[in-house]
């Protein structure tokens, strides 16, 4: 099979479409023929040599796929742990730990997702990384609900499009911070105030829009932010980090934070055990599946590329004027 390759650490140029041999299902593993992959921002991170895969990954980036099933490991069909049955030909969506930018890859069956009805199978691609970076924090840990107000950083990424709808489901006030160019976007896929942070403060528009600052708040720039974070927190509030592009040291005022009883979270997907890549796989399905399916979260498409341009792609993703996801197809699929 052909892979998008990282030949050496560097820029978008190192990505080469290269043949590479086919991975095999292990026990509990499916083959899932790729129909396509998306970049996320993480990608990046891995090209340039700064966030290696963890082991046993494929050495390929791509951390989300479509496609169909092409071969069932050793106690799928059985036995795959959960109720949900695949066959051969299954129209999918799966979470990986890397190794989406090829033509196949291997998948613990636990991460596998079905293509959601009404959905097209390259939009269903650019799904699974932020439902369940999304989910996992926003329901799971931070347990969002109706009349709350959230603070989405970011609003403009993949994972901030996808925030923003499943907020507005939640029947929230969802603050989001982007630039300016984006904000039309953002309003219409569901934000009630958007903050330019170039040039306004986060912290007082988020005070002022309930009198009490934010009850989560989804933060994808780490230090840089940590300080201004506590500040808008409403008593009680969560702050959850899932990103450090604002770098990953700050100093916490801990008095701050426990005179609000606040709760400060931080977690990476990539790296959790597989049990728990599946248990969040499970709730995806359970609580996300069905706003897809009824139209209310869409899979927000900036572009699609072929896969073999994934240098491309990345240089696209770098310049951070994209909107949503950057989706990789694979021509022969
Ligand atoms: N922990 C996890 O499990 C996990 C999983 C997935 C992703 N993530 C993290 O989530 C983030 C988003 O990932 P992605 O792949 O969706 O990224 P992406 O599409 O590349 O988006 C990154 C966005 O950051 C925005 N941004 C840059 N500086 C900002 C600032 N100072 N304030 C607010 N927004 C700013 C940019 O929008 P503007 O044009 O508006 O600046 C850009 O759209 C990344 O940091 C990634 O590492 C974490």
């Amino acid at each position: 099979m052909y892979a998008v390759t990282i030949t050496e650490p560097g820029g978008p140029d190192v990505l080469q479409w290269t043949e590479v041999p086919d991975p095999e299902p292990g026990p509990g593993e499916v083959l899932i023929d790729v129909h396509a992959s998306t970049v996320n921002r993480a990608d990046l991170i891995q090209r340039q040599g700064l966030y290696p895969p963890p082991p046993g990954a494929p050495p390929y980036p791509g951390l989300e796929c479509s496609g169909t099933i092409a071969a069932l490991g050793d106690g799928v069909q059985t036995d795959d742990g959960d109720q949900q049955r695949w066959r051969l030909g299954d129209e999918v969506c799966a979470l990986l730990t890397g190794g989406g930018y090829a033509q196949k890859v291997a998948v613990p069956v636990g991460q596998v997702l079905p293509r959601p009805t009404g959905l097209g199978l390259t939009e269903a691609a650019g799904l699974p990384e932020a439902a369940c970076t999304v989910w996992s924090n926003v329901i799971q840990l931070a347990h969002l609900g109706p009349g709350e107000t959230i603070l989405i950083h970011g609003g403009g990424s993949g994972i901030g499009t996808f925030a923003v709808q499943l907020a507005r489901a939640l029947d929230t006030c969802v603050i989001t911070t982007a630039r300016a160019g984006k904000h039309g976007r953002l309003r219409e896929l569901g934000a009630d105030v958007t903050v330019d942070y170039t040039s306004d403060d986060f912290v007082e528009v988020t005070r002022k829009t309930n009198g009490r600052g934010a009850d989560v708040i989804l933060d994808i720039i780490g230090g840089a932010y940590l300080a201004r974070n506590v500040e808008a927190l409403a008593p009680d509030g969560r702050l959850l980090a899932i990103g450090m592009q604002g770098g990953r040291k700050a100093e916490l005022n801990l008095g701050t934070l426990m005179a609000k009883r606040g709760m400060l979270a931080a977690n990476s997907l990539r790296a959790r055990p597989a049990a728990q890549k599946a248990a969040i796989v499970r709730g995806v399905r359970d609580d996300i599946w069905p706003l897809v399916e009824s139209g209310a979260i869409r899979v927000i498409v900036d572009s699609v590329l072929p896969m073999s341009q994934a240098g491309q792609a990345h240089r696209l993703v770098e310049s951070g004027d994209h909107l949503g996801k950057v989706l990789l197809v694979n021509a022969a699929a």
